[in-house]
């Protein structure tokens, strides 16, 4: 999913605006900056792009999480239902500001399956945070259901899915707050950035100055703001949203040249009855940085894998299920609940109790699932002979008696 690889001129002027006044911070600094502000022309840019009314920009996708929970009013005691797949940043922002990450089972939309989620409600659960994985979307009307009966917080980590919508609404929008990070390999970059989008009003007047140690931000002195709370400096600085500002004028370029590639690539794969895809719950939504694959059974899978890897293929092709960052199998440390400072016995007590649940469900799912990651560079040509390859991989191996289905 990796704006990088279309880095060129564009981003290059943006930068070299910044670096020309040598303003290289967010704020302050009126005179001098000669009027460039970039994190603020990105953010009207998201919002003009996404259709929310807010949107705050800040230093990466986890602290964008993190001030989101916080701007929500997440904290002590409060329990947060989200999915075994996702990446570590999305547990570590929850219990960062003091809550339950309540992990629950995905389904063969590779996001939360809601009636894993209906059965993980408890009177302290406070809201529910679907994570939309590998640029495509969690099952919303279901989700959006569950919170309006129980009147959850909706906290969308969309951090994966820049540019997807589902019927018609951008991913990130939907709920209380939504969040997008454009770290290195997202769908845009800014190096590393993130922002937090919502249409509350109070959500963004906390996310902003959390974001920037609680300022109020309501003069032009910032040594006379006042700090109604207590915050952090989760700040971008001008160099990376400027780099941000170029890439977001190529959205619509990335996202036509991803569809493009992942429909060339699915009709490849197509070919073998025994592969099944991914259920995305809106597929004209679908961003296709991903094309996610199913086999029958996870013996199949693995000697496919391995079979990939001995052939120097797996490069692109990610099977999560043995992966360090991305699912639950992996996470000793937070099955152990493992941190640095010292963690309130019963918040420890309750994260290492819902990490090493029972997953059967999602393993039944993510031991058969390979991700192939689709790239903006490829060639027709070249994503005939991927995928060609890929298919001989599976051919050979469904041929060999051995393996079971
Ligand atoms: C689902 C998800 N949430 C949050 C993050 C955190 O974003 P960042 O790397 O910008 O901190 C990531 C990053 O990969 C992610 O994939």
């Amino acid at each position: 999913m990796p704006g990088y690889e279309f880095w060129g001129a564009e981003e290059r002027k943006e930068v070299n605006d910044v670096l020309e006044t040598g303003i290289l911070m967010r704020y302050g600094f009126d005179g001098p900056r000669k009027g460039l502000w970039k994190a603020k022309e990105l953010e009207e840019a998201i919002c003009k792009n996404f259709g929310c009314k807010y949107a705050q920009l800040l230093s990466s996708g986890t602290a964008a999480l993190t001030t989101a929970l916080s701007a929500l009013g997440i904290g002590y005691g409060d329990e947060v239902i989200m999915p075994s797949f996702t990446f570590v940043a999305s547990f570590e922002a929850v219990i960062s500001v003091g809550a339950v990450p309540v992990m629950v089972d995905i389904d063969d939309t590779l996001t939360l399956n809601p009636e894993a989620v209906r059965k993980a409600i408890t009177n302290k659960t406070k809201c529910i945070m679907p994570v939309h994985m590998c640029g495509s979307m969690a099952d919303m009307d279901a989700l959006i259901t569950i919170c309006k009966e129980h009147a959850f917080i909706l906290l969308e980590d969309a951090c994966q899915s820049f540019g997807a919508s589902y019927k018609g609404k951008m991913l990130g929008t939907m709920g209380d707050a939504g969040t997008f990070s454009f770290d290195f390999v997202k769908t845009i970059t800014c190096a590393e950035g993130g922002v937090v989008m919502t249409n509350r009003e109070d959500v963004f007047i906390k996310s902003e100055g959390y974001t920037d140690h609680g300022h109020d931000h309501k003069g032009a002195d910032r040594g006379a703001d006042l700090h109604p709370f207590i915050g952090y400096n989760f700040r971008i600085s001008e160099l990376h949203a400027a780099v941000g500002l170029a890439q977001i004028k190529k959205l619509d370029t990335f996202l036509t040249i991803q569809k493009r590639n992942h429909r060339q690539l699915k009709t490849i794969l197509s070919q073998v009855p025994e592969i099944s895809f991914r259920r995305i719950p809106d597929p004209a939504g679908d961003s296709c940085t991903f094309l996610s694959w199913f086999l029958p059974s996870e013996e199949m899978t693995k000697a496919v894998v391995n079979e990939l890897r001995a052939q120097g293929l797996l490069t692109g092709n990610f099977y999560w299920y043995d992966n360090n960052w991305h699912y639950i199998r992996k996470w000793d440390h937070l099955k152990n609940a493992v941190t640095l400072n010292a963690l309130h016995p019963e918040l420890k007590a309750k994260i290492i109790h819902h990490a090493t649940k029972d997953f059967a469900a999602s393993d039944a799912v993510m031991s058969r699932c390979v991700s192939t990651a689709i790239s903006l560079l490829w060639s027709e040509e070249q994503i005939k002979e991927k995928g060609e390859k890929i298919l001989a991989v599976i051919k050979k191996i469904l041929s060999n008696g051995k393996v079971t289905a």
